[in-house]
């Protein structure tokens, strides 16, 4: 802590507001986990079946106050005690980041401590990684509602490089896109896992998305579109037993694709260790997918913890440990924080709208 061992060693606040939760962590300089608060926002979006960007600014506004006070209360702390802030700056919802991007400024500029800006897609591989006891080298994933990516993260790099993503939906996407199909509700991948559950993997015979693509390129919008003209030549709705082979179907097909290209990166960059994470990274089938081709190559795989695979405050906070202790922190009192929607993430990421 700050005062007790000194500069070096602050707390860090971490303030996540770039979707649907409004996530606040704070962690010591070491990295242990003193608080996490997550305000999800799923009542307010479940009735438009997906998120509404102007429903997650407001909601967002309403909340991190709050959010950040039942952190601080939690740890035990006094906003005084917090040494760095880090806020994601992107990629997400302008809206929703510029809110908690605001929180952090004037936070950290009422202390005048540093401010740190941390990529979403970063903070999910590397929070996990932390949470696992594992630093860099590694190659990570990260499987979001908008993302799904792989990257290649060496000991001593600042940033992770980026090695190859979906060209058109994000695996999280195609969860959602699925369950939309089949009447389940949003948020679509806990909905999908929970029908698949009582459902036969093998009942349908659903392409793997994206296989057939060369090196690390990943493509779900095919399986979406396999799944709703399967249903399509029904001709009526299918019924519960139908919909859950379905869902098994779908998210064999997802979880076999995504171990595929896995052992695929592991392959390229001859890493040992496998960081895995994003709300996707949540699904059980997945992470059993994903720890089968791990221990094929004997490579030690790092998945999230309950509750920690989506969006929170925890992983942000951790990054931002990370990008100080490289001395990648700004001063609250210079350019303010300017949020992304993509960038050179989407760029990368291929055609998409
Ligand atoms: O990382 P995250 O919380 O937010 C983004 O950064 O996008 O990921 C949200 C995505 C959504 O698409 C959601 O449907 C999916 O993760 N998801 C799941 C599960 N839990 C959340 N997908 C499959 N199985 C789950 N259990
Ligand atoms: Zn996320």
């Amino acid at each position: 802590m700050r005062g007790e061992s000194g500069m070096e060693w602050p707390v860090f606040l971490g303030i996540e507001t770039s979707c649907d939760e409004t996530g606040c962590g704070i962690v010591s300089g070491e990295g242990e986990v003193l608080a996490g608060v997550v305000a999800s926002q799923v009542a307010e979006h479940e009735r438009f079946g997906g998120v509404v960007p102007e429903i997650a600014s407001r909601a967002h506004a309403e909340a991190i106050v709050g959010v950040i006070d039942r952190s601080l209360a939690k740890a035990g702390m006094e906003p005084g005690d917090i040494g760095v802030v880090a806020v994601t700056a992107g990629p997400g919802l302008i809206g929703p980041l510029l809110t908690g991007i605001a929180a952090a400024e004037g936070f950290a500029g009422a202390l005048g401590i540093p401010l740190i800006p941390v990529n979403h897609l970063h903070a999910h591989v590397y929070g996990t990684g932390v949470a696992g006891g594992v630093e860099p080298p590694y190659t990570g994933l990260v499987i979001s509602g908008g993302h799904t990516a792989f990257y290649r993260w060496e000991e001593g790099q600042e940033a992770p490089q980026l090695l190859g993503t979906t060209v058109d939906d994000a695996a999280g996407e195609a969860f959602d896109k699925v369950a939309k199909i089949l009447g389940l509700g949003y948020p679509g991948g806990p909905a999908v896992e929970k029908a698949a559950a009582h459902g036969d993997a093998w009942a349908v015979k659903f392409p793997r998305p994206g296989v057939k693509m060369e090196g690390l390129r990943m493509s779900f919008s095919g399986l979406k579109t396999a799944v709703l003209y399967h249903v399509r030549e029904m001709g009526r709705e299918p019924d519960a037993v139908e919909k859950a082979d379905i869902a098994a179907s779908f998210q064999r097909a997802v979880a076999e694709a995504l171990a595929l290209k896995s052992a695929r990166a592991l392959e390229e960059t001859g890493h040992r260790t496998f960081v895995a994470g994003g709300g996707v990274a949540a699904n059980g089938a997945v992470r059993e997918a994903l720890a089968g081709a791990c221990r094929e190559t004997g490579v030690r795989i790092v998945l999230p913890e309950a509750g920690m695979a989506g969006d929170n405050g925890v992983m942000v906070a951790q990054m931002g440990r990370f990008m100080y202790n490289k001395g990648l922190w700004i001063s609250p009192a210079g350019a303010g924080i300017k949020p992304y929607a993509g960038g050179e993430e989407r760029m990368q990421r291929g055609r998409r709208r």
